[in-house]
């Protein structure tokens, strides 16, 4: 199979990408940070998902290595922290510009290429913020709540093309950057949030630091891929985060109280 990924130099991509290659697919990786050539096996280009060029560039460069794509797994992600009232829009936009509107542009590009050869696979990385909130991360949160809602749809107008799709949910894993972890720029001393900021931040760099290991999420995907019928969610989470998924279903008071209590400590309390 020739699978293409986005966003495979850093992270849950660059290890899902090592992952398929193990796995004896052809992988064709992006990322802005590539130039083109080959590295552990792996063919890479350059690629920005929130350029047009960049993507019709990358397809065309990757249809001369391969001509086809089997599979497009989309992992390209920045995450700004902040809070509702000071993010600014600017940093609204960035993270919606990459993490909705970057995957949406790269599916616009692969889909007809899948539609002309009668089927395709479609993997979305998305995350426990595709599922509930958290606080201080509400442009990415709202991100990953968009690209499930689109997955759906896209799910639906596929199927009878033979294209497949599956949301790929995380919860915390070991091994992302902190280069796309930025802080808004209001986030500063001055800030009313400060505190639970503060707290919520360490809370969600110790949760990462300590999080599921990024190899075996690897594996599952490629495992996945695999499958002639892949499953619409993949879902791969702590216990605590598979719970905090099924108590976001249930009353909103005690949803918020937990993961209030948990982010913000004692400024979780009413
Ligand atoms: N790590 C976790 O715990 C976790 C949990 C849930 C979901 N996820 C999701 O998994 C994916 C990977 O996250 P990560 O934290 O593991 O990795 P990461 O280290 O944050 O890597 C982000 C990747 O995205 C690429 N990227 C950023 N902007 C891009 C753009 N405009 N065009 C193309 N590529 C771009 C980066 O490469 P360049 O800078 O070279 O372009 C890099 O390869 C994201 O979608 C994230 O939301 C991660």
């Amino acid at each position: 199979m020739t699978v293409w990924i986005t966003g495979a130099s850093s992270g849950l991509g660059l290890y899902a990408a090592r992952a398929l290659r193990d796995a004896g697919h052809q992988v064709i990786a992006g990322a802005r940070s590539f130039s083109a050539g080959q590295a552990e096996g792996i063919d890479r280009l350059p690629l920005d998902v929130t350029s047009e060029e960049s993507i019709d560039a990358f397809c065309r460069a990757a249809l001369v290595i391969s001509p086809g794509v089997d599979a497009l797994v989309q992992c390209a992600g920045v995450l700004v922290l902040g809070s509702c009232e000071e993010t600014s829009l600017e940093e609204y936009r960035r993270v919606m510009d990459t993490n909705f509107f970057g995957m949406v542009r790269m599916n616009q590009h692969v889909l007809p290429l899948m539609r002309k050869a009668g089927g395709g696979k479609i993997v979305l990385f998305s995350s426990i913020n595709g599922l509930l909130g958290v606080p201080f991360q509400s442009a990415y949160t709202a991100a990953k709540h968009a690209m499930e809602g689109y997955a759906e749809c896209l799910a639906m107008e596929c199927r009878s093309f033979g294209i497949q799709v599956c949301l790929v949910e995380p919860g915390d894993h070991r091994g992302g950057s902190r280069v796309y972890r930025t802080h808004a720029a209001a986030m500063g001393e001055q800030s009313p949030y400060r505190d639970g900021f503060l707290s919520a931040t360490s809370r969600i760099d110790r949760d990462e630091q300590g999080g599921s290991d990024p190899v075996r999420l690897g594996r599952k995907v490629a495992r996945v891929l695999k499958r002639r019928r892949i499953p619409f969610r993949l879902r791969v989470a702590s216990p605590d985060q598979h719970l905090a998924v099924f108590l976001h279903d249930g009353p909103p008071c005690l949803h918020f109280k937990v993961l209030r209590d948990y982010y913000l400590g004692g400024r979780g309390k009413d």
